[in-house]
C-alpha cells in the first residue's frame, strides 16, 4: 500500500488511518473496484477547478499528477505560489509539493502512472455563445496517445464545464480513437462537473453540497464512486449517478438558476427603488424564508460577474438554439444583468446630475469579495458607461488593480488605497462587498470627499448610519434616499 503519510493539520481532512479505513471499508464493497492501493489521479489541465482538485486529491494523500501545456504556469506553480488568488490554496500547494505527492509536468505522457485521469481544460466561449471544445478534444487525443501502449484499465473523467452529449459524442470518440481501445472494456469513460466557487474552492472541493456522476457504464460509475469515497473518508455527499448528458446539463442548469435568482431579486430592487419606503433587502429576507424560495442568492447588487454565470449562460442558450428551442428566460436574465450596470449609474446621475468632468470614485473592482478575479465583473460595465458619460474614474481595490490595470490601462486612475481613493471625489460607488470598505464610516467619508455622494450598489451600508450624506443604494425606495 502506498504509504499515506503526513496529512496537514486541517479541520477537513481525515487522519491517515481514516483513509485506510475509508479504502479498506471500500474495498469490501466492490471486488473489481477497489483496493486497498491507493488510486493514482491526474489532472490534465491546471486552470482553477484542475488546480485547486489536483492539490485537494495531493492533500488527502493521493499521488496526483498534474498537467498543463503552458510552462509558465507550471514553472510558477513548482515553485508553491498558486497562478490565482484562492484563500488556503497556496499552504496547501506547499504541503503537496513538500510531501512529494503532487508533481506537476507539461508532460502528458506522465499520466500513463495514474488509474484517473481528469479532464480539466477550459471550454472557452465562441463569439457566438457556444463553448470552444478545441482544449477538450485535443487533451482527449493526447490522453488516448498516451493509454495507446497501455494494459491496465484507465478511468477517464471530464470535469470540464461541456455542454450535454460532448462527453459521449466528441470526447468518447476521439479517445477511442487515439487509443485504439474502446470504452467501457479497457477505458471507463464519465462526466463528472464540478461547482467551486471562486474565493471558497478549497471548501467547496472538501465538503461539496452533492457529486455527479455521469457514467457510461455502471463499472466505471462504481469506479468514480470508489475513488470518491477514499477521498471523502468513507461517507459519500449526497451523490446522483446518471447519464453523462444529465450531468452535464445538472452543471448548466445550476448555473442559470443561480443567475436567475441574482436578476430576479434584481428586478425586485429596481422596483422597490420606485416606491418610498421599500428597501429589497426586507423583501429578499421576507420571501426567503418561504422554505420553497429559500434565503441564499437573494443579495440584490450591480449584476452577476465572474467566469461562469454569463458564460454558461450563453452556452446553454446557444445549445438551446441549436436545438430549436429558444429558452427566453434565459435571455432575459442576461439582458437584465447588462442592465443593471446602467441601474447603478443612473443612481450617480440621480445624485450628480451630468457625469461630465464630475470625479467619480469605484471601490470594488473583482467581481466578488476575496478574488482578485474581473473576468465579467459589473464594475467593468460600470467603468465603461461613466467614462461614456465623461466623468473622470478613480478606482481602488485590495487585490483586483493588477488585473483590471491590464484591461482598463490609464482610462482609469489606479488608488492605493480607499482613503485615497475617495479624496476630492464628487460621488463613490461601492462595487465589491470587500470588507475593508465596510470599515469606512459617514465621517470618513464626508471628510475626504468634495461632496459626500455615496451609491451603495452592494448594499453594504445601513442608510441610518449614514446621515448628513447623500446616499442611494440599490433597491431602497425613494424617500430613504437623500439628495436624489
Ligand atoms: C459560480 C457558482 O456559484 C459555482 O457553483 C460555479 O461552479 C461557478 O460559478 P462563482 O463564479 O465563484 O461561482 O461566484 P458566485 O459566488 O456564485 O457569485 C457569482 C456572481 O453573482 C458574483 O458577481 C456575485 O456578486 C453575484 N451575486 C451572488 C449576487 O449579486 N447576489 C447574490 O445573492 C449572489
Amino acid at each position: 500500500m502506498t504509504p499515506v503519510g503526513e496529512v496537514p493539520d486541517d479541520p477537513f481532512l481525515p487522519g491517515p488511518m481514516a483513509i485506510r479505513e475509508a479504502e479498506l471499508r471500500t474495498s469490501k464493497r466492490g471486488p473489481r473496484i477497489m483496493t486497498t492501493q491507493r488510486q493514482r489521479v491526474s489532472f490534465v489541465g491546471l486552470g482553477y477547478v484542475g488546480l485547486c482538485t489536483a492539490v485537494a486529491f495531493a492533500n488527502r494523500g493521493f499521488e496526483t499528477i498534474g498537467v498543463d501545456i503552458d510552462a509558465k504556469r507550471v514553472a510558477q506553480i513548482e515553485t508553491g505560489r498558486a497562478p490565482i488568488h484562492e484563500p488556503r490554496l497556496d499552504r496547501m500547494l506547499k504541503t503537496a509539493l513538500q510531501t512529494k505527492r503532487l508533481k506537476v509536468t507539461e508532460d502528458v505522457s506522465q499520466v500513463r502512472a495514474t488509474d484517473v485521469i481528469f479532464l480539466t481544460v477550459g471550454t472557452p466561449s465562441e463569439p457566438g455563445g457556444e463553448i470552444r471544445l478545441s482544449f477538450v478534444e485535443e487533451a482527449a487525443r493526447e490522453i488516448g496517445r498516451c493509454l495507446r501502449d497501455e494494459h491496465g484499465y484507465r478511468l477517464v473523467v471530464v470535469k470540464s464545464t461541456v455542454t450535454p452529449g460532448t462527453t459521449r459524442s466528441t470526447v468518447r470518440p476521439v479517445l477511442e480513437e487515439a487509443s485504439g481501445k474502446k470504452i467501457g472494456v479497457q477505458l471507463g469513460l464519465c462526466a463528472n462537473p464540478e461547482f467551486l466557487r471562486e474565493g471558497s474552492a478549497i471548501d467547496d472541493t472538501f465538503q461539496p453540497d452533492r457529486l455527479l456522476i455521469g457514467a457510461m457504464d455502471g463499472e466505471t460509475a462504481a469506479r468514480l464512486e470508489g475513488l470518491y469515497r477514499a477521498f471523502f473518508g468513507g461517507k459519500l455527499p449526497p451523490t446522483i449517478v446518471t447519464t453523462p448528458e444529465t450531468a452535464e446539463l445538472v452543471k448548466y442548469a445550476s448555473n442559470a438558476f443561480l443567475a436567475t435568482k441574482v436578476s430576479y431579486i434584481n428586478t425586485i430592487a429596481n422596483i422597490a427603488q420606485l416606491v418610498p419606503g421599500v428597501d429589497v433587502e426586507k423583501v429578499a429576507e421576507g420571501i426567503g424564508l418561504d422554505p420553497r424560495i429559500g434565503p441564499l442568492f437573494l443579495k440584490a447588487g450591480p449584476g452577476y460577474g465572474g467566469s461562469c454565470f454569463h458564460k454558461d449562460l450563453q452556452a446553454l442558450i446557444a445549445f438551446s438554439h441549436a436545438l430549436g428551442y429558444d429558452p427566453r428566460l434565459l435571455g432575459a436574465v442576461e439582458e437584465v444583468n447588462e442592465e443593471q450596470a446602467a441601474k447603478v449609474v443612473e443612481l450617480s446621475e440621480r445624485l450628480l446630475g451630468s457625469l461630465r468632468d464630475k470625479r467619480v470614485t469605484v471601490l470594488g473592482l473583482a467581481f466578488k469579495k476575496d478574488t482578485d478575479d474581473i473576468r465579467e465583473a459589473a464594475s467593468i460595465r460600470v467603468i465603461e458607461r461613466l467614462k461614456q458619460k465623461g466623468a473622470e474614474v478613480t478606482a481602488h481595490d485590495p487585490i483586483a488593480i493588477p488585473n483590471a490595470r491590464l484591461l482598463l490601462g490609464d482610462s482609469v486612475e489606479f488608488a492605493a488605497d480607499s482613503a485615497s481613493a475617495i479624496r476630492d471625489a464628487d460621488c463613490c460607488i461601492i462595487m465589491t462587498e470587500w470588507d475593508e470598505f465596510r470599515k469606512l464610516s459617514a465621517k470618513d467619508y464626508i471628510e475626504a470627499m468634495r461632496s459626500p455622494n455615496l451609491v451603495d450598489a452592494r448594499r453594504l451600508y445601513k442608510p441610518e448610519d449614514f446621515e448628513g450624506l447623500n446616499l442611494l443604494g440599490i433597491g431602497l425606495g425613494k424617500d430613504k434616499a437623500r439628495g436624489g
